[in-house]
């Protein structure tokens, strides 16, 4: 059997969830992690046993076919620009950039070698958001009226667990999913946003990012709010909290992604960890099911599911809301995208 030679860059949190997935995969022969420390590229390594390097370039003049590239979210352009330059396939994190004009570059830089580009918007082997795509392409809900999704962190993830918080915020951790989720399963294109935001609470902590926005974002004929948080109270008992709710001319999806697992410890809590469902060899979690679709399609030649193009027009989205703030008006997508 043909096995995918790849490498992973990138060996933090989200890095190592690329390297369980790559390395119990039977189909890919998983060579490498990079990381500019050392340190953890190496503990990375020696956990799913394969190679490390702290040198991009190591990875660009190997024989590996296929990279992933889970770097912070403003710094996915330059392994994107140079994995493609050695003519390797990628996958990159959501989001795709937080720069339009940069996702642009990449998309150009990846048509001009040839190779496969994908970014990683897992919510869309999320069961639950399967199930809300099938029952609108059935029919059954009739045409989209009006949506609200909803995601949010605690106020752990901007404080503890990303050191990059003032670099992103939870418009661009977290809006690449919701939007891009939404446009998937309504199939429409947005048109124009308006949005409401604060920056009073992380500001106050040293961390300069919104605390929360609410963006209503007029698509081709629904309505959808798009809601995001990163100032939950430790005390909610799961990091995550997602629901989407979409309203259709003939019925309604409702979906709330919380696990469905509650454990009553130290604290009552909704355990949000790959690391405990592993078991029979692998990692279980819809999670690691997108980033075994991009191994599947550089094996089989196949265009990703979720392409450049999608995580282009979640930064535009994200751009058109982050001008809306600014402006304090409403936004076209045309405005953003023309520019
Ligand atoms: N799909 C999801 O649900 C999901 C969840 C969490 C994070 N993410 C995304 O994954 C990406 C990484 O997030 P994280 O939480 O793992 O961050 P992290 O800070 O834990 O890890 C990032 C790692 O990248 C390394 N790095 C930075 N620049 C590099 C470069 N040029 N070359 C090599 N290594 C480099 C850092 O040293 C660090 O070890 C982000 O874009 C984030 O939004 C996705």
């Amino acid at each position: 059997m043909r096995r995918v030679k790849m490498a992973v860059i990138g060996a933090g949190t989200w890095g190592e969830n690329h390297a369980m997935a790559f390395s119990t995969y039977p189909i890919v022969d998983l060579q490498y992690i990079c990381d500019l420390d050392g340190d953890r590229a190496r503990r990375l390594a020696e956990k799913v046993g394969c190679g490390w390097t702290d040198r991009i370039e190591e990875i660009a003049s190997s024989d590996v076919e296929a990279v992933s590239i889970a770097t912070p979210d403003h710094a996915h352009k330059g392994p994107c620009l140079a994995m493609i330059e050695a003519g390797k396939h990628i996958l990159v994190e959501k989001p795709f950039t937080i720069d339009l004009a940069e996702g642009h570059e990449i998309i150009a830089a990846a048509e001009a070698k040839g190779v496969k580009l994908m970014v990683d918007f897992q919510l869309r082997w999320h069961p639950h958001y399967m199930g809300a795509k099938h029952f609108m392409e059935s029919g059954e809900l009739g045409e989209g009226v009006m949506g609200y999704a909803r995601l949010s962190d605690t106020i752990h993830v901007p404080t503890e667990m990303l050191s990059w918080g003032s670099a992103s915020g939870p418009e661009w951790f977290l809006f690449p999913h919701t939007m891009d989720v939404t446009r998937w399963i309504l199939d429409e294109e947005p048109v124009e946003v308006f949005a409401r935001g604060s920056r009073r609470v992380l500001k106050g902590m040293g961390i300069d990012a919104y605390d929360a926005i609410q963006a209503l974002f007029q698509f081709e004929r629904s309505f959808v709010t798009f809601e995001t948080a990163w100032i939950i109270p430790d005390s909610y008992p799961t990091v995550v909290d997602n629901k989407f709710t979409l309203h259709g001319s003939k019925g309604r999806i409702e979906l709330d992604s919380t696990p469905g697992i509650a454990i009553s410890s130290d604290r009552y809590k909704y355990p949000f960890s790959s690391h405990a469902i592993t078991r029979y060899g692998k990692p279980f979690a819809h999670f690691y099911e997108s980033i075994r679709h991009f191994a599947d399609c550089v094996l089989e030649d196949k265009e990703p599911a979720a392409t450049g193009h999608d995580g282009l027009m979640a930064t535009a989205m994200i751009q058109a809301t982050l001008r809306s703030l600014e402006a304090g008006r409403p936004v076209r997508m045309d405005e953003v995208l023309a520019a």
